[in-house]
């Protein structure tokens, strides 16, 4: 298994990655709307604001990952992980850690300074995020599940107080991914 960043030619095959994945694991419904997802983050985020990253198993991508840009009144550095997918049946095999890590390294090299995420803490936790509360580090929206506000410093410094409100990338600016 291989990974690379993205490149502009990989775009269908994310997409339909994306729609297949969360077809398979929450309906078909879900799976339209992360595939419609993954091809507006694409489509629409700016080169500086967006880091996505494929995995490749011989020349099938097999996983894929994004991280967007979350901007703070006094503080752009933030970067948040969504979406990710593994294909249904190369899941369990240590791919999306491996993109994970493989993300969060390259965002470090680049000097982002904290990394977010919205999900199941059981699984983050093992690519090292941990809990972080909605009055720290506000969202761009309110959130379903607070308890899946997930964050992680990739430098010395620990998660602080970031005071404001956040606005995200406008592919992620919908009230249904919150
Ligand atoms: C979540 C996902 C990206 C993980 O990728 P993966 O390659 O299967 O994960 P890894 O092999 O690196 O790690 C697997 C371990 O993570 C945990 N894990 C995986 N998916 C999990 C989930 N949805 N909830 C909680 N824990 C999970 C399990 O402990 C699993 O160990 P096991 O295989 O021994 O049961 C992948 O399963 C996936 O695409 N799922 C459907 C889409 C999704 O939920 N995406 C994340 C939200 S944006």
């Amino acid at each position: 298994m291989k990974i690379r960043s993205q490149q502009p030619n990989d775009e269908n095959a994310i997409a339909k990655l994306f729609h297949k994945v969360f077809s398979d694991s929450e309906g078909e419904q879900e799976g339209k709307l992360i595939g419609q997802l993954a091809t507006e983050m694409i489509a629409t985020t700016e080169a500086q604001d967006l880091y996505g990253f494929v995995a490749i198993e011989e020349v099938q991508i097999v996983g894929a990952i994004f991280f967007s840009r979350l901007t703070f009144e006094t503080e752009n550095n933030v970067f948040i992980l969504s979406p990710v997918a593994v294909d249904t049946e190369h899941q369990s095999q240590g791919i999306g850690q491996s993109l994970i890590r493989h993300g969060l390294a390259e965002l470090k090299n680049q000097g982002v300074r904290f990394a977010i995420t919205y999900g199941d803490p059981a699984f983050y936790s093992k690519v090292g995020f941990h809990s972080i509360a909605t009055t720290e580090l506000a969202p761009p929206y309110s959130l379903s599940q607070p308890e899946g506000w997930l964050g992680q410093s990739l430098t010395d410094d620990p998660i602080g107080m970031i005071p404001g409100h956040s606005v995200c990338v406008k592919a992620l600016d919908n009230p249904v991914y919150w």
